[in-house]
């Protein structure tokens, strides 16, 4: 972690458990450009890699938390460009990444900076936050799986709703009613962060294997119909019986303590 992003910040917090990543571009409201891409994938995977880190937590510096794309660099790319570069791809390797990932959103969140969120496991929205799919107006669409994900997580109408008219952003009261986000937590974006760090530190607390295990498991419901998934959960879950973790889990609980997880 000595490295010297340009467009990010990255901090250890909560005694180094919980690792966090601040979108660091506030003049162009955090535009995702790909130098920005490359460094929060990479510092997601380092976070992945380090043994005391239990999650990570990505929010925006200012009045965003990223508004899309970085349309400056892009706008001037042929098609064969945009193909050969794979362009915004790489985003999908945070799909990797075992650890949970909160994104911590404080203000814009649109387009690309919409998509990042959606790709996170948990979207804390602040009061502020404003989220919406203004592609069309570029004369493009998503590109980073707003149109996948956005269906899933709003229903049909609503998605289409945002993605057809560029508009019809949705603030942070109606993203939580319709479960978008989990919930908007009050105040300024320190208590937003704040209260995402704590969110991470509950997690980061708990076995690694078992929480790691829970996030695929989940992941599966993307990508599996419901036998398949429940198949793939029950194999999952029989996994667990063979980690300490559990052992210790079951035990603190007859016991009336505690757990001392492991491996965590
Ligand atoms: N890319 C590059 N620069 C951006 C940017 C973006 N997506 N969004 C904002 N900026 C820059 C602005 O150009 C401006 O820079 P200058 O000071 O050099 O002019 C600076 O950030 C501040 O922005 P504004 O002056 O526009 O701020 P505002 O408060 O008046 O408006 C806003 C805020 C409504 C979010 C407006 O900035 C906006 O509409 N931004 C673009 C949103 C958008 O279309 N996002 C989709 C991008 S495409 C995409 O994401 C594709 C994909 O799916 C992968």
């Amino acid at each position: 972690l000595e490295k010297d992003y340009e467009d990010i910040d990255v901090e250890l917090v909560e005694k180094g458990t919980v690792g966090l990543i601040y979108l660091d571009r506030p003049k162009s409201l955090n535009a995702l450009s790909d130098a920005l891409m490359y460094e929060v994938v990479d510092a997601c995977q380092i976070f992945d890699k380090m043994e005391e880190v239990g999650a990570i937590v990505i929010t925006g510096r200012g009045k965003a938390f990223a508004a899309g794309a970085d349309i400056k660099e892009m706008k001037d790319k042929t098609f064969q460009e945009a193909q050969k570069s794979r362009i915004f791809s790489h985003w999908n390797t945070l799909t990797a990444v075992r650890k949970p990932i909160i994104a911590a959103v404080n203000g814009f969140a649109l387009g690309g900076g919409c998509e990042l969120a959606m790709a996170c496991d948990i979207i804390l929205a602040g009061e502020k936050a404003l989220f919406g799919q203004p592609e069309v107006k570029l004369g493009t669409i998503p590109g980073i799986g707003g149109t996948q994900r956005l269906i899933r997580e709003v229903g049909k109408s609503r998605a289409m709703e945002m993605i057809l008219t560029g508009e019809a952003f949705m603030n942070a009261q109606e993203a939580a009613q319709k479960g978008l986000v989990s919930r908007v937590v009050p105040g300024d974006n320190d208590a937003l962060v704040a209260e995402a760090i704590q969110v991470a530190k509950s997690m980061a607390a708990l076995s690694r294997p078992t929480i790691a295990m829970a996030k695929e498991a989940v992941n599966a419901a993307y990508e599996l119909g419901l036998s398949e998934g429940i198949k793939r959960e029950h194999s999952l879950f029989c996994s667990t019986f063979a980690l300490e973790d559990q052992k210790e889990g079951m035990s603190a609980f007859v016991e009336k303590r505690d757990a001392q997880f492991k491996h965590r």
